[in-house]
């Protein structure tokens, strides 16, 4: 399979927001009713709120294409006024999920942030979101809060905490097809 990272554009956008939708469905469904989901995409994600994160200058998107077609996007966050470099969102859609799109993901976050200056890296997990929990612990998430995180009628337990950089590297399952070394993409 053919993967590439790079910086988002402008016309990513709706396919970005398709992304978010599905990924949300999958991996929040269980807990979540669809409505609060559809909700809260049209509400905080709408095409125009898109267009409002694509023209901050703290915020930086970046999106994994497999085969060409967008599989996988990351927003990052530098808070100015928290002093806090965050990964804000990171999803890949469900069929593309498990083929290191989320690491390669994670070491360009990595590369923006040290780029910054910080020495971690700030997020947000859904206490019930056990798979991404996992996935952030092997990175070394040490999670320093729970708040409530609202979709709707929904409101659920999200855990706040940060990855200590360097993030450690994965192996890479034999077989994989080689991929350069990641490098903060150009847009
Ligand atoms: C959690 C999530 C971001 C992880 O991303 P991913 O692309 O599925 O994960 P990866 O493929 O990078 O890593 C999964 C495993 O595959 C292995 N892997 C497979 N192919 C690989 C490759 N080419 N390079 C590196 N690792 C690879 C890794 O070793 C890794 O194993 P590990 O967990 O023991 O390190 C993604 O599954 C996701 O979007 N989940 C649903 C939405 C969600 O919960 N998002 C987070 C919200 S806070």
């Amino acid at each position: 399979m053919t993967i590439s990272l790079r910086r988002w554009l402008r016309a990513d956008l709706p396919a970005i927001q398709r992304l978010l939708l599905d990924t949300w469905l999958d991996a929040y469904g269980p807990f979540i009713p669809r409505e609060d989901l559809v909700g809260y995409l049209h509400a905080q994600y709408s095409q125009s709120k898109l267009e409002t994160m694509f023209d901050d200058p703290d915020v930086t998107g970046l999106v994994a294409e497999a085969e060409g077609a967008v599989a996988g996007y990351a927003k990052l966050y530098h808070s100015r006024v928290e002093q806090r470099f965050y990964v804000h969102q990171l999803y890949i859609l469900p069929a593309k999920q498990g083929l290191g799109l989320g690491h390669r993901l994670m070491a360009c976050a990595e590369e923006r942030a040290r780029e910054l200056g910080a020495d971690r890296i700030w997020l947000g997990v859904m206490v019930k979101n056990a798979q991404a929990m996992a996935w952030y612990k092997k990175l070394g998430f040490t999670a320093i809060e729970t708040s409530p995180f609202v979709m709707g009628s929904t409101t659920v337990d999200h855990f706040v905490g940060y990855l200590p950089l360097p993030l450690p590297k994965p192996g890479r399952p034999s077989g994989d097809e080689a991929v350069p070394a990641p490098t903060f993409p150009a847009s």
